[in-house]
């Protein structure tokens, strides 16, 4: 892989994501890995990411300056550019020209990494000490007005550096510039595509499971556990088990997503659980947010290993038993919990609802080193229905936690229905893309005067809540164009009865959060 050594800035996962953009496989370690874990790894090149302290400062963390006598191309961003330009023997200094924010990157001699580039551009930059004289070697091909090295590079040791950062967004050329590492410097071959990671990943599970194993896979209808799902069943076939738990509190057609079109894009093993009834019977008069979230997460676990019984039932007698559990985790959650390798036990399963940590399975975590947008592009190549590889995030807890008050049939499928619009509403419209997800919220318990045909009504609003997002921790709330609003309000109004009213939810995360529960 392309390493991306971590110096403990928020950046290091983003470049790796660009580096897989790139089609070419690349991996976060740590700054303070040791050369024999690096060597270990046989990197195709490093990356040294931009960090938020000073070279000079005492506890600047450090990399074994081995590294570049290794023979593997190296690429610096910010302060990595700065670590390597010291390491090198060129000089880093604070000179007072710190540049926060956009700046102007001028190309003096394009060298291979901004030929043929604008001469003038825009770029990120985020740094206090600037590199005075590059490394002996390098050429200097670009500078801003408070770096005077703003770039460097020496094709015959394959290195090369920027100061800006060219992963974000406002670096519009960024991208171009660290393919071109990549490509004409580090002369690395792009194969990672979804083709290649699809069959890597096919060929692992095969040797995880071995040629007896049995696994077991709760299907939220969400996008991760089915490309998980998809994936295991190439691998083993029939050996998988697939667990719906219908708990009453899904979207319109998400059943029928799982049951015929995940069946019939898979032909996997499916087992569900008609668990309607039990989950209304236990919120039945719960309005509190926290009490339905629990037992909701409770009776998920009960159905949950009522299905791992009976898809044992005929394998038991043959004293088998199932070893494995698989999950839909990603690699941001892999990284953001310290990049913990083989962590055994079971964490909260967030597409199905928490499952107890005292279930005694293997994980097999086939999506452990992607990306989300990876693991579209793998469920696509598997032949899942685009319904299932573009669909948006969905709560576990379901339509529960979108209903303020407690949670009736009736009440559900007023809320299903005004769902349905809004989601037919903002994709013909053309703002899937925009969107990261639109709750829709029914206010159960609240009432306001309206008047439909000649009479008086008294219904309940509908609160849409359209936003935007990277990863869920932060959100705004998406401007959707007001003829898009209006075509959806009128259509609730009108379509749902008992709804007399659509407000729109208008809140950034933080301070609050995307569900209203
Ligand atoms: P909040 O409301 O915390 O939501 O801003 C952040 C993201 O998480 C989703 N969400 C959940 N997903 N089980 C899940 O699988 C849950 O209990 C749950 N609660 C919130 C929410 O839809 C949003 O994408």
């Amino acid at each position: 892989p392309v390493l991306v050594v971590d110096f403990g800035a928020q950046y290091a996962q983003l470049i790796a994501r660009r580096v897989r953009e790139a089609r070419i496989y690349s991996e976060v370690i740590a700054h303070d890995a040791t050369l024999e874990e690096i060597k270990a790894k046989n990197p195709a090149a490093l990356i040294l990411s931009g960090g938020p302290a000073s070279v000079y400062a005492d506890d600047a963390p450090t990399i074994d300056e081995k590294l570049f006598d290794l023979g593997v191309p190296v690429f610096g961003i910010c302060y990595g550019f700065q670590k390597m330009t010291a390491a090198l023997g060129g000089t880093v200094a604070n000179t007072g020209g710190r540049e926060f924010g956009r700046t102007t990157l001028t190309v003096a001699d394009g060298g291979k990494l901004h030929r043929g580039l604008p001469e003038s551009q825009p770029v990120w930059m985020s740094h206090n000490d600037a590199v005075q004289v590059a490394p002996e070697g390098f050429t200097v091909t670009a500078s801003t007005p408070g770096a005077p090295v703003a770039a460097f590079e020496c094709a015959e040791r394959q290195m090369a550096g920027v100061q800006y950062h060219p992963e974000v967004l406002h670096s519009p050329h960024g991208q171009e510039v660290l393919t071109r590492f990549l490509y004409e410097i580090a002369n690395l071959t792009p194969t990672w595509t979804a083709a290649n990671i699809a069959e890597a990943l096919i060929a692992d599970i095969r040797e995880q499971v071995g040629d007896e194993g049995l696994a077991i896979c709760g299907l939220s209808g969400g996008v991760d556990s089915a490309v998980a799902a998809a994936l295991v069943q190439r691998a083993i076939g029939d050996r998988l088990t697939c667990v719906f738990v219908d708990h009453g509190l899904l979207r319109a057609g998400e059943r029928e997503q799982v049951q015929t079109d995940f069946v019939a894009a898979t032909g996997a093993r499916l087992v569900t659980v008609d668990a309607e009834d039990v989950f209304l019977g236990h919120l039945d008069g719960v309005s509190d947010p926290e009490t339905k979230r629990k037992i909701i997460g409770r009776e998920f676990i009960r159905s949950f290993e009522g299905a791992v019984s009976e898809v044992l039932g005929d394998q038991a007698a043959a004293g088998k038993k199932v070893d494995f559990l698989v999950q839909g985790t990603l690699y941001p959650d892999v990284v953001e919990s310290g990049g913990g390798s083989g962590t055994a036990n079971i964490k909260s399963h967030h597409n199905v609802g928490g499952l107890p940590e005292d279930l005694e399975f293997k994980l097999v975590e086939p999506l452990r080193l992607l990306f989300k947008d990876e693991v579209r592009a793998v469920g696509r190549e598997l032949g899942l229905p685009e319904e299932i590889v573009a669909r948006q995030p969905f709560p576990g807890p379901g339509l529960a936690i979108r209903i303020v008050g407690s949670v009736t049939k009736d009440r559900l499928e007023l809320l299903r229905k005004a769902d349905l619009i809004a989601r037919e509403e903002l994709t013909s419209a053309g703002l899937d893309g925009q969107i990261w997800q639109c709750p829709v919220v029914l206010l159960a318990d609240v009432r306001s005067v309206g008047v439909q045909g000649d009479g008086r009504t008294y219904g309940h609003p509908i609160v849409l809540r359209p936003v935007s997002s990277e990863d869920a921790m932060t959100a705004d709330w998406t401007r959707v164009p007001y003829e898009v609003l209006e075509t959806i309000s009128t259509r609730i109004t009108n379509e749902v009865p008992d709804v007399n009213r659509v407000v729109l939810d208008v809140t950034s995360k933080p301070p609050g959060t995307i569900e209203w529960e």
